[in-house]
């Protein structure tokens, strides 16, 4: 699939992974399209890109603001790509497991809240974003578009406490192939990445070398977490090759969590 001249969405655009897939998308000639809901962070990001990409504000909580931000990307496409990098507001309140050591079980609230940040909302892109894809005009390949979504080595491997997330990131993998199966008679792709554990700015809290020396052991080999621009690499290079679709590739240096 070739970029230039056509349109590509992030959610999440001023995120680690989205920030980084938007540089690298740009680089290729695509116009992008950074939504999010950190308003600052993604107007400086369009600005410092150029070349035509552009922010708007997203809200991933509403359906309505995510049809405007596709449309918003289909009026400069035709739109190529969507890579949905998310995250989303806090829930409703404390994770942990099922039943904590309180005695008292998971709220059905905060289950309810991550499934729709990480799928639900993941769902609403890509509907969207393959409603405007279906009206581009065919590239000579025979393709119109590729919706990379992200998963989570959760939605494998789940860590204790994680149930709602691993479900939703769960949910990623257990679509991307119905989908690319559905959007198959349009000439649209349907791709995931399911990413171990990279630094952006989800752990805004801790410096990079304190993340590293409290994640770098779980990851065998490189022994450090990823970089965020590993993640946007591999959604350039699904982007590129049209025989990738309908799986979910793990990026995670071999990490799996017990
Ligand atoms: N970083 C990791 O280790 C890791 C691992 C596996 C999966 N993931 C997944 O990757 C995705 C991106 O995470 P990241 O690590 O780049 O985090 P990040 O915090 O760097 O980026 C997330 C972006 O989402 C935006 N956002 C928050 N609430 C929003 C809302 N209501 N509407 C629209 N945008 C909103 C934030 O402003 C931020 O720019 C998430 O789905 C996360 O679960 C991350």
């Amino acid at each position: 699939m070739k970029l230039e001249n056509g349109s590509v969405l992030i959610t999440g655009g001023a995120g680690g992974f989205g920030g980084a897939t938007a540089r690298r998308l740009a680089a290729k000639g695509a116009r992008v399209v950074i939504a999010d809901v950190a308003d600052e962070r993604g107007q400086a990001l369009a600005k410092e890109i150029g070349n035509g990409a552009v922010y708007v504000r997203m809200d991933i909580m509403d359906e309505a603001s995510i049809a405007n931000a596709v449309e918003t990307a289909a009026n400069i496409g035709p739109l190529r790509a969507v890579v949905a990098a998310h995250g989303g507001p806090p829930g409703p309140g404390p994770g942990g497991r099922v039943v904590g050591r309180d005695g008292k079980r998971l709220s059905v609230g905060v289950f309810a809240h991550s499934v729709y940040v990480f799928l639900t909302a993941a769902f609403t892109v890509t509907s969207y974003a393959a409603e405007a894809m279906a009206k581009n005009e065919p590239l000579e390949s025979g393709q119109r578009g590729v919706i990379i979504n992200t998963s989570s080595i959760a939605g494998f491997e789940g860590q204790p406490g994680l149930v709602p997330y691993s479900a939703a990131k769960g949910g990623i993998i257990g679509m991307t192939l119905t989908l690319a199966r559905d959007m198959a008679p349009l000439g649209i792709r349907a791709m995931a990445i399911a990413p171990g554990t990279f630094f952006t700015f989800a752990y805004g809290q801790m410096t990079a070398e304190e993340a590293n020396a409290k994640f770098a052991a779980s990851i065998p080999n490189p022994k450090r977490m990823g970089e965020p621009d590993e993640y946007a690499l591999l959604a350039e290079q699904i982007i590129e090759n049209d025989f990738l679709n309908g799986t979910t590739i793990r990026l995670d240096g071999a990490q799996r969590f017990q």
